[in-house]
């Protein structure tokens, strides 16, 4: 089989700033060794995240041209609910500035107190908007997820028998809605089946409860379908991810990921009265009800990125592009998180540097030793992100420790991810000198983004 190339030419470049090993010693040191902290500018690869940094197409920026800025049904706001419409069948579309700000309403309308709200897995955003109505948030992976290494495909689907139990317990009144997040973001980007869905839908629905999708990446997710699952190989992935989302009641979409644009997002229901309190709502903190925090060209350039990033030979380079830099670290002997996902390749930071315990915070310290040795960002997902302290300030171990180099869509080439894997071979190499963190300041919430760390 030949090279799958990138299907685009570059017509705009950013330049990339070079930078020594002495220098970003100097960088780490001024972060505190908090990735977040390190100017841009001082990056040379950026693998923090997927969100918001694709790079658009020139079909995207010349739609933004066309961007109709009038404060009340715009044009380029029919074009946004057309084209959402069309895709997801959904009646209601609500724009949202970012995917967050869909699930503050969702949950600002349908969450009580005392409920609870059943997910695959809820990304962060998506737990404490949750929580922040006084509902609880149950995360319910599939049981294959558990086991980092085993290579088996749709580990993003929900357990079942765990929904069922849920429903059994706590019953309609208490179950507000069902989320399931495409692709399962929190659980490796991995993917949900058509079947898993399907069944998810119909045993929500026959008790009469809505399920909604957090479709922050469908796209991936569909193609993932299409690849994988049986009897779907002929199937456009339009025709698949319509299936997806009509099999559901509404979804929370972060534009940010597979609308291919900087910023944005929407809300869709198809119930009426629900639709009604949104929209009260989405006036409230968003703006009117056809712009929703979003510029006229923003909603423009979402409109375009439905259209393109539903482009088979756009989804097989995503997928190889990011399963090309799984397959490098794996022959490196590299511990990662199995099957590749569609946006990140997951490393799993306590297979890496198994000479740190948890809370020597393996995780930073990975990503730390990786910005070192190449300029690389990472982010790490595991105990600075979740760990909790005790009331004597001690903390239990979470589950894994993993650190995510998410890939943006669109923005670097082959030859970019073969320096991060060269990097990642160099920090093999020396892992067991990499050495373990101490936090020496945190504020009393997401501690992740902005705690402060010493050299332990
Ligand atoms: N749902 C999922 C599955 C996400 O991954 C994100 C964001 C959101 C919701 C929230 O959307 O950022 O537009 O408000 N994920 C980013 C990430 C931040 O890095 O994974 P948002």
């Amino acid at each position: 089989m030949k090279t799958i190339i990138e299907p685009f030419r570059v017509k705009m470049v950013e330049p990339i700033r070079m930078t020594t090993r002495s220098e970003r010693e100097e960088i780490l040191r001024d972060a505190r060794y908090n990735l977040f902290a390190i100017r841009s500018e001082d990056v040379l690869i950026d693998l923090l995240t997927d969100s918001g940094t694709s790079a658009m197409s020139a079909a995207q920026w010349g739609a933004m041209i066309q961007g109709d800025e009038a404060y009340a049904c715009a044009r380029s706001f029919f074009r946004f609910e057309r084209t959402i419409r069309e895709l997801t069948g959904y009646r209601h579309i609500l724009p949202t500035h970012q995917g967050r700000a869909a699930e503050r309403i969702l949950f600002g309308v349908l969450g009580k107190p005392g409920m609870v709200v059943p997910n695959n897995s809820h990304f962060d955003t998506t737990r404490a908007n949750v929580e922040h109505v006084g509902c609880r948030a149950v995360d319910l992976p599939c049981a294959e997820s558990h086991d980092l290494a085993a290579e088996v495909p749709f580990k993003g689907n929900m357990d079942l028998e765990g929904l069922k139990r849920a429903i059994g317990e706590h019953g309609r009144e208490r179950i507000p809605l069902v989320m399931v997040t495409i692709t399962n973001n929190s659980g490796g980007g991995q993917p949900v089946s058509l079947a898993n869905l399907r069944a998810v839908s119909e045993l929500a629905h026959s008790h009469g409860i809505p399920v909604y999708l957090d479709a922050a990446r469908f796209a991936e997710n569909a193609y993932f379908i299409k690849l994988q699952e049986e009897g779907q190989a002929a199937r456009s992935v339009r025709e698949i991810a319509k299936e997806i989302f009509r099999l559901t009641d509404g979804c929370t979409m972060s534009a940010k990921k597979d609308a291919l644009v900087n910023i944005g997002g929407f809300l869709a229901t198809n119930d009426e009265e629900v639709a009604v309190k949104m929209r009260n709502l989405l006036i409230l903190t968003e703006g009117f009800t056809t712009y929703g925090g979003l510029a006229g060209r923003d909603l423009e350039a979402i409109a375009q990125g439905l259209e393109e990033v539903l482009d088979e030979d756009y989804l097989r380079y995503r997928l190889a592009s990011t399963r090309y830099l799984g397959r490098k670290l794996v022959e490196l002997g590299i511990p990662i998180l199995r099957p590749v996902g569609g946006h990140a390749v997951y490393l799993d930071a306590r297979g890496f540097l198994p000479h740190l315990s948890a809370v020597a915070y393996p995780g930073q310290a990975l990503a730390v030793a990786i910005f070192r040795e190449g300029g690389v960002r990472s982010v790490e997902v595991g105990q600075v992100m979740f760990g909790r302290r005790d009331a004597a300030g001690v903390e239990a171990p979470v589950e894994r420790d993993l650190v995510r180099m998410a890939i943006p869509r669109r923005v670097y080439t082959q030859s970019h991810v073969d320096y991060v894997a060269e990097v990642m071979e160099e920090v093999w190499k020396q892992r067991a000198e990499v050495k373990g963190l101490r936090i020496s300041w945190e504020p009393p919430a997401l501690r992740h983004f902005t705690c402060r760390f010493d050299l332990a």
